[in-house]
């Protein structure tokens, strides 16, 4: 037998509710401030992942689903959605529209990595981008719509975690110090900080062994190193973020896994929960759109995964109404009801009521027992008498009311069209 591969999922009718609620709550977030749908390939140019995330990160070295096609081209299965976002933005010149460019995509992504809760090899991104401005109120208008993204779902005990990771000016020197207070500790940091601390120095302080923990703690912080630009840029973000009244916390810690952020960079994560909970997450790119061959474009945006949305709706029980309930259950005895019930199918269907006309040689018992497992909200009966005076017998499942109703006002009962 077949099964699903490893690290995918079937989204089954039962979760579907969850999925309709968030794209639905994410459309509408993205009308409010403006942002507008963008649809880009499951697959690009190998390049463009290794120039933008870069090279020496874990997505590109050890997660991408990358493959050379019949005619030899390397592609690689969008592990993100920014990049995919940029290179459209610049092949189809978007630079003469009106800026900030603001897109967002809901779209799946692949990563190989290992699989666990709210951890996928397929998973879903929503996202969103704003391209063609520097100023720090839309870091912090982006930084709101996030925060907003989980107010209007619905998901409560989160937090946001906010850093500024400086730019090309000031970082280097930070890795310096920050390289330089490792090379001091010697054997006190874990083997793979020893490999950090050759390949990729700010991943340092993303080390989850114990050791490392107080060495993180006490290692120099990026915000004393930043520049002056840097500085200002961050103390404005802050201001923003207080006069739109969203609540985040300043984490030193955190630098991200992409390299292409600059300055802003935050996270939401769940009050109680580590890294690996990330429910969402983003920042600012000045630099992504001229690695890329563009001319300078700044750039700033967020991700959130919508399997862990959908995860954190079930662990906090929360109850949706489902639009595909059936409102009526059409029940029936006997051969000539059976074909009234047919018939009224035909104009409840055509009215807009959600209907579900009883099949098989269910006894009217049965059918009964069906429409409530189906969480049918009326069973309309019809039988003999009813067949005689061209009547339904309406019964509310939840409290077991019913009346008498003619069979040409049912649709109009049940608020059809
Ligand atoms: P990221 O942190 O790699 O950032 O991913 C963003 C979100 O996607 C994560 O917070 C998580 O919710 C979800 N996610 C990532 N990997 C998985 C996985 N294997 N299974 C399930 N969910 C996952 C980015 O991708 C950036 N492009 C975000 C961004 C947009 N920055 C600026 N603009």
């Amino acid at each position: 037998m077949y099964k699903a591969p490893r690290g995918t999922a079937d989204v089954l009718p039962a979760d579907q509710l969850y999925w309709s609620h968030i794209i639905q709550t994410a459309e509408a977030l993205c009308r409010r401030y403006g942002y507008q749908r963008i649809d880009t390939p499951l697959f690009e140019d190998a390049g463009l992942f290794q120039r933008s995330i870069g090279a020496g990160t874990d997505i590109v070295e050890k997660e991408t689903y990358s493959f050379e096609d019949r005619s030899h081209e390397l592609l690689t299965l969008r592990p993100e959605g920014t990049a995919p976002v940029c290179r459209a933005y610049l092949e189809h010149g978007m630079h003469v529209l009106p800026q900030p460019v603001k897109l967002y995509y809901i779209a799946p992504s692949f990563r190989y990595e290992r699989p666990q809760a709210g951890r996928y090899r397929q998973f879903h991104q929503f996202g969103f981008e704003a391209l063609g401005e520097t100023d720090p109120a839309l870091d912090a208008e982006v930084v709101d719509m996030a925060w907003q993204l989980y107010r209007d779902l619905g998901i409560g005990r989160l937090t946001v975690l906010l850093n500024s990771i400086g730019d090309g000016q000031c970082r280097p020197a930070y890795i310096q110090a920050l390289a330089g207070y490792y090379r001091g500790l010697g054997e006190q940091m874990c083997h793979d900080c020893q490999m950090r601390l050759e390949k990729n120095p700010l991943r340092l302080l993303d080390c989850k062994q114990a050791q490392c923990q107080p060495l993180i703690q006490a290692a120099p912080k990026m915000v004393d190193y930043l520049c002056l630009e840097c500085r200002d840029h961050f103390a404005r973000v802050e201001r923003y973020l207080g006069l739109l009244g969203v609540p985040y916390q300043i984490e030193h810690r955190l630098v991200r896994g992409l390299d292409y952020y600059t300055r802003t960079v935050f996270e939401v994560v769940p009050a109680g929960g580590g890294q690996q909970s990330t429910v969402g997450a983003g920042g600012r790119y000045d630099g992504l759109i001229e690695q890329l061959g563009g001319r300078p474009t700044p750039g700033i945006g967020f991700a959130a995964g919508v399997e862990r949305m959908v995860l954190n709706l079930k662990r906090q029980e929360t109850v949706l109404d489902d639009p595909g309930r059936p409102q009526v259950y059409l029940a029936y005895h006997g051969d000539a009801a059976k074909e009234a019930a047919v018939r009224l199918a035909r104009q409840l269907w055509d009215a807009g009521v959600n209907t579900t006309l009883a099949v098989g040689d269910r006894s009217l018992r049965a059918q009964l027992r069906h429409a409530n497992t189906l969480n049918a909200a009326h069973a309309a009966v019809i039988g003999e008498d009813e067949v005689a005076q061209a009547t339904v017998t309406l019964r509310h499942l939840e409290t077991g009311e019913q009346e008498t109703v003619p069979q040409a006002d049912l649709a109009a009962r049940l608020g059809g069209r």
